[in-house]
């Protein structure tokens, strides 16, 4: 059986809602919508799907409280374990570095023996780099609530669609 937690890493409160818009387009409850600070092994461990977002900060830089969490995931079994990252960015203003730190975490995480989950065409997005992008396509979700906010519910809608078939 699945078993899905989301955790998140939200300076603003974003990446906070877009977790919580995922969780209600999957029917997930609140108590399966975790901040990335209170990660722990035996939390992540109690999940075989994890839904991991960030936010970019700086110039293209990790959400500050994903430092400890990848931390703590790197000390935990993931070989069992799915990962679909999700990431909040803004690919007009950052658009050189639009969502790195979805790459940021595949980077962090890939060698933990985890399967990835919930990869993106970059074709519906504006922006130059992204570390996000492996052979062509992004590692996850990104999403831009500055400046495309608009198209936002529409990718959440078919990413959980996608993730859905991905693990049945
Ligand atoms: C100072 C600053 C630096 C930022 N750097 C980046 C960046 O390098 N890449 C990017 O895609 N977005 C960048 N952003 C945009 C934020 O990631 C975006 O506003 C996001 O929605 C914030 O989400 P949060 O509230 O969950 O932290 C930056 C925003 C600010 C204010």
């Amino acid at each position: 059986m699945n078993n899905i937690g989301i955790f998140y890493g939200s300076t603003t409160g974003t990446t906070e809602d877009i977790a919580r818009r995922i969780a209600g387009i999957w029917g997930l409850s609140e108590t399966q919508i975790h901040d990335a600070s209170t990660l722990t092994p035996a939390l992540a461990e109690s999940y075989n799907i994890l839904i991991l977002g960030t936010s970019t900060w700086g110039s293209g830089e990790l959400q500050d409280d994903w430092y400890e969490g990848v931390k703590i995931l790197k000390k935990t079994d993931l070989s069992h374990t799915s990962i679909a990252l999700f990431g909040c960015g803004d690919s007009d203003s950052y658009a050189d570095t639009f969502c790195d730190g979805i790459g940021i975490l595949y980077e962090e995480l890939k060698e933990t023996g985890c399967q990835f989950i919930g990869m993106t065409p970059t074709d519906a997005y504006t922006f130059d780099t992204s570390i996000a992008v492996v052979d062509n396509s992004f590692v996850g979700l990104p999403l831009d609530e500055v400046n495309e906010y608009g198209k936002t519910d529409e990718r959440l809608a078919h990413w959980v669609e996608q993730l859905k078939a991905e693990i049945s």
